[in-house]
């Protein structure tokens, strides 16, 4: 390989981690109020207030689905660089206001910023990677997304560890939070634009002098020629917004909801929002449950990495078989510690409860986790790429919230007891098998390109 390739891919992972900074964000904002709870609470006094407690937790998931609505139309109009500006400057608005907040409602105000800023980078983030990203690299570098995701919610467990007994703690945790705000937002103003998106406005120059930067002066024509082509061709058909419901896109259109629904009907925010609690009842301590929760955000992180190393190589639907098998059976066992907990002794009820959760979430985090964010980033056609991506956004935090809103609720009736609510999961896993054998296409090695001329 010569110099000029290593260094230009060099300059492409640096990019990319720039640009995943915001999937920092978004696993520490979401992660962040399991642990800052508990002194929250203490300091509003907020004991006998749920709904108060519930409008602060779920904030930064209606915020999740406002964001979409604001990147849609503005990724394909200002840019990709220009939309991760805007929603870092909210990140670190809200990050400050949540910090310093002196009431509950600006608390509330500043969680709901927070979740805007986080409902636009979920879809223009992993978007603007896979447009920066040469095309056998693209599985891993869009999953240095959900792999940051991952790091956020870890840092925000083990930043609640630390600072959780303490009586303003949740002061720290949040201002804990604008650092990586701050980061992205000065990241942000020295990457270039995607050279896609130039293209598509007619800045030729601009973009050829970007994927000259990015992969060198012979691939950045090919690359060049390749889509200018694809515009030629799709420039007699219509382009807006209704074109994601056209009979054409049907395919990826089922897809940018399908696979958001099963990767939140999986149960996966039931855990990350709600683990210490879940092992609470197997635990004699919160201290001992919110230690194995610390332990949920590490073997999250870490099975992604393994993601990150496989999906270019294995494959998108190999790495989505397994992941949906093993955790349908990791969800069983969890539901059985549940359902057999008189008669299973505590030592045997806790291993199947904590194994069964760190099982699930290896498998989780080497499929459903990043499969769900690569998919929208990859499957739609260029012209209305923001927009679609960001209804695939808008997908993942309308579920999302009514994971996290039911879950507490199923929790206290029978399903809770018997495990049920477990048993239901792993059935939205099993269907996941049929989704992926019938609507997900292997998209490994092809370019953006090719995976758009497969709707034709
Ligand atoms: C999902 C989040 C989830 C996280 C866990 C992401 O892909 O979008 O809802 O909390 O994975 O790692």
């Amino acid at each position: 390989m010569s110099t000029t390739s290593t260094s230009t891919n060099l300059l492409v992972y640096v990019i990319a981690a720039v640009a995943a900074t915001g999937g920092l964000l978004f696993g520490y904002d979401t992660g962040v109020i399991n642990v800052a709870l508990p002194s929250l609470k203490a300091y509003f006094q907020l004991e006998d207030s749920p709904s108060t407690v519930g409008w602060i937790v779920s904030a930064v998931l209606v915020g999740g689905m406002i964001g979409p609505f604001i990147s849609g139309p503005l990724t394909d109009l200002l840019g990709r660089k220009k939309i991760n500006i805007i929603a870092a400057i909210v990140f670190v608005l809200g990050s400050i206001l949540t910090a310093v907040a002196p009431s509950v409602a600006i608390l509330i105000l500043g969680r709901l910023l927070l979740g805007l800023a986080i409902g636009i980078v979920a879809a223009t983030i992993p978007l603007y990677i896979a447009e920066i990203a040469p095309a056998n690299k693209r599985g891993q570098m869009v999953t240095f997304f959900q792999l940051a995701i991952t790091l956020g919610i870890l840092l925000s467990y083990v930043v609640g560890f630390l600072f959780g007994e303490l009586a303003d703690g949740w002061r720290t945790m949040f201002w804990a939070g604008f650092i990586p705000a701050a980061i992205l937002l000065v990241g942000m103003l020295l990457v270039p634009e995607s050279p896609r998106w130039l293209i598509n406005k007619g800045r030729g120059e601009e973009a050829m002098a970007v994927l000259i930067r990015l992969r060198g002066e012979a691939n950045a024509r090919t690359e060049y020629q390749q889509t200018i082509e694809l515009i030629e061709r799709e420039r007699l058909s219509r382009a807006d917004w209704k074109e994601l419901f056209s009979r054409r896109l049907r395919i990826p259109l089922f897809i940018g909801i399908g696979i958001f629904a099963i990767q939140q009907f999986s149960g996966i925010n039931a855990i990350i929002y709600y683990s210490t609690d879940i092992f609470n009842s197997a635990f004699d301590s919160t201290r001992n449950a919110t230690l194995a929760t610390v332990g949920v955000g590490l073997v999250n992180a870490l099975s992604t990495l393994l993601a990150v190393f496989f999906l270019d190589r294995l494959g998108r639907k190999p790495l989505l078989y397994t992941g949906l098998l093993g955790t349908a059976v990791a969800l069983a066992t969890v539901g059985c510690a549940f359902l057999f907990r008189e008669s299973l002794s505590s030592d045997l009820q806790q291993t199947l409860l904590v194994g069964g959760v760190y099982v699930y979430i290896f498998f989780f985090a080497i499929s459903l986790g990043p499969m769900g964010w690569l998919l929208i980033a990859e499957v739609y056609p260029l012209r209305i790429r923001g927009f679609a991506t960001s209804m695939g956004s808008f997908n993942h935090w309308f579920f999302d919230f009514w994971v996290g809103f039911t879950f507490p609720l199923m929790q206290a009736t029978a399903l809770g007891l018997n495990g049920g609510i477990f048993f239901i999961y792993m059935a939205v896993v099993l269907l996941g098998l049929l989704f992926t054998r019938y609507l997900v296409p292997e998209t490994k090695g092809l370019s953006l390109e090719e995976i758009e001329g497969k709707w034709k």
